[in-house]
């Protein structure tokens, strides 16, 4: 049933495409989630036939039966990447393979149709390709790109849809944080936990941002830019922030980051990063840390630096830490070094300036 792992994209006439001038003026500053291409791609599933109507179309509102399954019990998952334009003009994707298997795994967790992980690859590509037009020039923009699935069988009982509609939408993006941030501030939620054991914290699935949402209203009204949630069993050790792993740098040059047990998102960013600062010569370390001890770190000075990562926040300093009675300062409070120059190594690679060891860079066009 699921055996085609290709298909033919059919490519549907765009009735009309944003005029040039509209575009350019929507790229000069896009933010980030709110400047939209002209096309999406689509591919249906249903038991009966597999993967099949694989399409480019213009992007449109969705028509819902109000029955639909996702709009009940949440049956959905999404991945982000991002396209990224060359200096030559051209337009290359960044670990597209990694993202496909990881949407494979959420499908898995969620109890949906797994995407053959080619087709979910070739339909980036698709969507890149009609939409080149909308990859930012300026420093840090790229084509932010949206696959996602969801439940559309129309049935109320309790059970796994039998019917689904992948889609990838893209979107023009600059910095994910208001004016590039140089550093941020977290706030650790005490009253929420993002993700138990046995729960979906490492598939990429709407209920767990929807989960998160309280937390980080909480963080923004504490005026934190992003909320950092620590375990659900014991509230103490360091798990990830609402849409970012993190790492901490520590004095004698090694770095650590939270393990991947289950609970927290295994970040294509936070892999890349691992593999880069083991090719600069660090050690690396994914390993536990709990809250009382990032506290005592940072103020004895063994923690010299602390980032957040991702594919909309790149590498992005923390620096400092506030919850319900205590607040500390890491470093300096601004961009340290080894973010820096973790940050630059990642970026040269995914925008063609510097060379692909890895072979984490596939060129589009
Ligand atoms: N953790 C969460 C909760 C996220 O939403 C993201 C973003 O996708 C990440 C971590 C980082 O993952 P990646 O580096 O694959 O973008
Ligand atoms: C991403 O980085 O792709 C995410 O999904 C995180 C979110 C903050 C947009």
């Amino acid at each position: 049933m699921n055996a085609a792992t290709s298909l033919t994209f059919d490519h549907l006439p765009h009735p009309g495409i944003v005029p040039v001038s509209e575009r350019q003026a929507l790229l000069v500053d896009p933010g980030f989630g709110r400047v939209f291409t002209d096309h999406m791609v689509t591919i249906r599933y249903s038991e009966a036939k597999g993967w099949h109507d694989a399409q480019v179309q213009a992007r449109a509102p969705l028509q819902m039966d109000p029955a639909a399954a996702v709009l009940h019990y949440a049956q959905e998952i999404f991945e982000g990447l991002k396209a990224y334009r060359l200096e030559d003009g051209g337009a290359a994707l960044f670990r597209a393979d990694a993202n496909a298997r990881r949407f494979r795994a959420s499908a898995e967790r969620l109890a949906m149709a797994p995407l053959p992980e080619d087709l979910f690859v070739e339909s980036c590509r698709a969507l890149v390709r009609a939409d080149r037009a909308w990859i930012p020039e300026a420093e840090g923009g790229a084509l932010y790109l949206r696959p996602f699935m969801i439940a559309s069988e129309v049935f109320l009982g309790v059970k796994p849809s039998s019917e689904y509609l992948y889609m990838v939408i893209g979107s023009s993006v600059g910095a994910y944080f208001k004016g590039g941030a140089p550093a941020v501030t977290l706030w650790v939620s005490q009253d929420y936990t993002r993700a138990a054991p046995g729960g979906t914290g490492a598939a990429k699935c709407g209920g767990n941002y929807a989960a998160s949402l309280v937390a980080q209203a909480e963080a923004i009204r504490q005026g934190c830019d992003q909320v950092l949630f620590v375990d659900a069993a014991e509230h103490r050790w360091i798990e990830e922030l609402g849409g970012m792993n993190i790492f901490f740098v520590f004095d004698d040059g090694s770095i650590a980051t939270p393990p991947l047990t289950g609970t927290i998102l295994p970040g294509i960013t936070r892999d890349s990063l691992t593999v880069l600062a083991r090719d600069m010569g660090l050690t690396v370390r994914e390993e536990r840390y709990a809250l009382d001890q990032f506290a005592a770190d940072a103020a004895s000075g063994r923690i010299r630096e602390a980032f957040a990562c991702g594919t909309a926040a790149v590498v992005t300093p923390i620096g400092r830490v506030r919850g319900e009675g205590f607040d500390f300062t890491i470093g300096n409070g601004g961009p340290g070094t080894v973010s820096s120059q973790l940050k630059a190594a990642l970026v040269s690679i995914q925008r063609g300036h510097a060379a692909d060891p890895h072979g984490w860079v596939e060129r589009l066009f």
